[in-house]
C-alpha cells in the first residue's frame, strides 16, 4: 500500500547562497508518493545538493529510497560494498563487525582518495547520476563533506583558464587512485573491468541544460594534447579555483542525516578527522543515464 507522508508537501531551506538546501517534511521510512519523488527530483535540480535530516532508515530503505531516482550502481571492487546489502558502498572506518581499522588498512588507504575534489564513478564509461550518503555514526571531530557548485565554477572561470580546457577531453583512470594514494593496485580484472576513459571537460547536464567544468583530481591524469605534468598542474588549478570558500557549502553531519547530491554538477571532498573516532556513513550511487554529453 502507497502511504501518504507528504500531504502538505517538501519544506526547503536554502543552505547556502549558491548550492545546497535542507528538506523536510518527508519520511523515507514510508513509501515515497509520485508527486513527492517529483518535488524532491526539482529540488535536486535547483540546488544541487539535498539534505534530509533524521531519517533513521536501514540499508534496505536506503536503497529503496534510492530506486525512486535511478539504478544503484553495485561497485566493481569486493571490497568496500557491504557484504550484506551489495547496493550499500561503506564509507567507514569500521568493518561489519564494528571493528575499527587502521589507517594502514587498504581500505582506508583506498577511502582516504576522498579528501580530494571528485565526482563518484566518474571513471565508468557511464559515470554515476547521484549518491546518498547516510551518516550512520557521524564524527565529532571533522569528517565534513564539502560540496561545490560546478555550474557556478564554469560560469566564473577566468577567460584564461577557460580557453586552455574548452573543447577538451581529459582522462578518468580508476587506478590513478592507487597512484596517488599508495592503495593496492587493481588486479588485471579489475582492470579490464574499467579501462581509463576520455570525457568531455565541459559537460552539459541532460536534465538543467547547464554547463558545468568535469574534473577530478582523484581519476584524472592527462588532457588532451598535454604531458602529463602539465595536465596534473591544470587540473589542479582548476580544483583550486573550484574548492573556492564561495561556491562550497561545508556539511557538518549529524546522525541520520542524508545527503544527495548529483554528480554532474558538483565535486565533494570530505575533511580529515581523528582516525581513531569511528565515522560509519552507507553510500548508494545511481548510475547515469547516458554517456556524458558535451557542451
Ligand atoms: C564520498 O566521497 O563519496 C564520501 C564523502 C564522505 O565521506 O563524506
Amino acid at each position: 500500500m502507497v502511504t501518504s507522508n507528504h500531504k502538505q508537501g517538501l519544506k526547503i531551506r536554502r543552505l547556502h547562497p549558491l548550492i545546497g538546501a535542507e528538506v523536510t517534511n518527508v519520511d523515507f521510512n514510508e513509501p515515497l508518493q509520485r508527486s513527492c519523488v517529483e518535488e524532491i527530483h526539482q529540488a535536486w535540480m535547483d540546488y544541487q545538493i539535498l539534505v534530509f535530516p533524521h531519517q533513521k532508515i536501514s540499508d534496505e530503505q536506503h536503497v529503496a529510497v534510492t530506486r525512486n531516482f535511478g539504478t544503484p550502481e553495485i561497485f566493481h571492487q569486493s571490497i568496500i560494498k557491504s557484504k550484506f546489502k551489495k547496493e550499500i558502498f561503506r564509507v567507514s572506518n569500521t568493518d561489519e563487525d564494528g571493528n575499527l581499522m587502521p589507517q594502514s588498512d587498504p581500505i582506508q588507504q583506498q577511502l582516504s582518495s576522498a579528501k580530494k575534489w571528485h565526482t563518484d564513478s566518474s571513471y565508468r564509461p557511464i559515470p554515476a547520476m547521484g549518491s546518498l550518503l547516510h551518516g550512520v555514526e557521524v564524527s565529532r571531530t571533522g569528517g565534513l563533506t564539502c560540496f561545490t557548485n560546478m555550474y557556478e565554477v564554469y560560469d566564473a572561470l577566468p577567460e584564461k583558464l577557460r580557453k586552455r580546457i574548452e573543447g577538451k577531453k581529459c582522462r578518468h583512470d580508476f587506478e590513478n587512485l592507487s597512484r596517488i594514494t599508495g592503495a593496492r593496485k587493481p588486479t588485471e580484472d579489475e582492470r579490464a573491468a574499467m579501462p581509463p576513459i576520455w570525457q568531455p571537460m565541459v559537460r552539459v547536464h541532460p536534465k538543467t541544460k547547464r554547463k558545468s567544468l568535469y574534473i577530478s583530481l582523484i581519476y584524472n591524469d592527462k588532457i588532451e594534447g598535454m604531458e602529463e605534468t602539465e595536465s596534473v598542474e591544470l587540473i589542479t588549478e582548476l580544483a583550486v579555483f573550484a574548492g573556492q570558500e564561495k561556491f562550497v557549502y561545508k556539511h557538518k553531519w549529524e546522525t541520520d542525516d542524508i545527503l544527495m547530491w548529483d554528480n554532474r554538477c558538483t565535486m565533494h571532498i570530505v575533511t580529515p578527522h581523528d582516525p581513531n573516532e569511528r565515522r560509519v556513513m552507507h553510500r548508494t550511487t545511481i548510475v547515469g543515464e547516458g554517456p556524458v554529453l558535451a557542451a
